[in-house]
């Protein structure tokens, strides 16, 4: 089957959630500049990750996945880059702490654009037109011309996606993620909640580490690890013409990659095995997700994971699963009997956001204790069934916004309308995603000291 594959075999299949581009000519010539222009990432940095996950799979590391929803051009800017950074950057180190594992990074970000919807028409009072796709297709404003898909779009998505990566680049490798700085990612709103406080106190230890180690010569100059961080990026692999334009052969190995970001993922509405998603992805050789919700039966999963991982490579695969906290006891241990029968090698994952939105005073919101119990459950359940629960995939932001309710601060209903900034979804603000971080830290201690009492019991 493979031998088939070509960067396009995807467009003689079947495929949802296509935008209609009022112009295929000036599509085609968008996406053929883009197949001129220099990739985001290398084949080299996309293999680092598949390992690192490889680890994640074997119960060894774990993986932290985070970012906006939907990448706005609008909020497109240093301050919110950094903001972003600092919030992921604390909860990975609460998360490495708390679980004495290396903590995978992997950003929803530099790329993640294009968004999958329920319907090809949205309508407000009397007036319809087409939905909101995402930056990168067409614009969110309510009219007529906002609407109307735009190739040149796709330019600019590349373009930011290439800003954005720069300055992650240059926080993970050239100081900002040096552990030494770990208080310096404090934000200011954070500063005086509950969880800021439970920061502030490990922060502490840490440096008081740090100093330790300087007594006995181990520095962030002479230790690279400490100074330094690895950071992926990821994104929703939807618009697959733009994917195609960015899929190009390495020449140190001669297999195809994706370009556009690390790891990409492919969305639960467009999983149909016989479809252009799955065509495009199992051709290509970076580290991929496939989000799971409540609608995947076993007998398909299978079947999806030997299309997209037939030589059963761990580190290749991982499978996001968004149920809703009433659900997924029903759904998760299903997937997961059927996955250890057949012995295949994949990194579980926990979206705790995506199965738990409802509306609430016309908003689009989460309340963080299902967001929490879907959390736990994930965690139990593993426990139970003997696997590990490999990771955990949110939407947040590091700005202090409004759109999940609850939390230590309680976001109420009320509320909502103060800070809603999302182009999509709602996103954990800093200081819900920090607490979050505790949670997981906690249940991740837990199972390393029944680990623990196993092995020496
Ligand atoms: N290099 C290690 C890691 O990435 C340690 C580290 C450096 C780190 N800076 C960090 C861990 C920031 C978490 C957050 O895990
Ligand atoms: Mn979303």
């Amino acid at each position: 089957m493979a031998q088939n594959w070509t960067p396009n075999s995807w467009r003689n299949k079947p495929i949802q959630q296509v935008p209609a581009y009022p112009d295929q000519a000036a599509l085609a010539a968008t996406e053929a500049q883009l197949a001129k222009f220099p990739p985001l990432v290398f084949a080299g940095e996309a293999r680092r990750l598949k390992a690192q996950l490889a680890k994640v799979a074997e119960g060894d590391a774990f993986l932290l996945q985070g970012g906006d929803c939907a990448e706005s051009f609008y909020e497109h800017g240093a301050d919110n880059i950094r903001d972003f950074f600092r919030s992921f950057l604390q909860m990975a180190v609460v998360l490495t702490y708390g679980a004495q594992l290396p903590v995978v990074k992997v950003g929803r970000i530099a790329g993640q654009f294009a968004k999958p919807r329920s319907s090809n028409f949205e309508k407000q009072g009397e007036i319809e037109l087409p939905s909101y796709r995402g930056d990168i297709i067409n614009g969110i404003d309510f009219t007529e011309a906002s609407r109307i898909p735009n190739p040149e779009r796709q330019l600019d998505a590349y373009r930011q996606s290439a800003a954005t990566l720069n300055l992650l680049r240059a926080f993970a490798m050239g100081g900002y993620a040096n552990l030494e700085n770990v208080h310096k990612w404090m934000l200011g709103f954070v500063k005086d909640s509950p969880q800021g406080e439970r920061y502030k106190k490990l922060a502490d230890r840490i440096s008081e580490t740090m100093d330790f180690m300087r007594a006995i010569g181990i520095t962030a100059d002479n230790q690279p690890s400490l100074r330094e961080t690895d950071f992926f990026t990821s994104h929703e692999a939807l618009l697959l013409g733009y994917e195609e334009a960015f899929t190009r052969v390495d020449s140190t190995s001669g297999d195809w990659y994706a370009t556009s970001g690390h790891m990409l993922w492919i969305g639960d509405r467009t999983r149909q095995l016989d479809h252009a998603h799955v065509e495009y992805f199992r051709g290509i050789k970076n580290p991929i997700g496939l989000k799971c919700g409540p609608s995947l039966q076993p007998d398909n999963l299978i079947e999806l994971i030997d299309a997209l991982n037939p030589a059963n490579e761990a580190g290749r695969l991982t499978l996001i699963c968004r149920f809703g906290h009433d659900k997924v006891a029903e759904h998760l241990p299903k997937l997961i009997r059927a996955v250890e029968r057949e012995g295949k090698k994949v990194v579980w994952s926990c979206d705790p956001m995506h199965g738990n939105t409802i509306t609430l005073n016309n908003y689009k919101t989460r309340p963080f204790d299902r967001i929490l119990s879907e959390v736990e459950s994930f965690f139990q359940i593993h426990r139970a069934e003997g696997t590990h629960p490999g990771g955990i995939h949110v939407e947040m932001t590091g700005k202090d916004v409004t759109e999940c309710t609850g939390g230590a601060r309680a976001v109420t209903g009320a509320d909502l309308q103060d800070r809603y900034h999302t182009h999509c979804d709602p996103r954990l603000n800093a200081d819900q995603a920090l607490e979050l971080a505790f949670l997981l830290a906690e249940r991740m201690k837990t199972g390393r000291d029944e680990k623990r009492m196993v092995v020496n019991g």
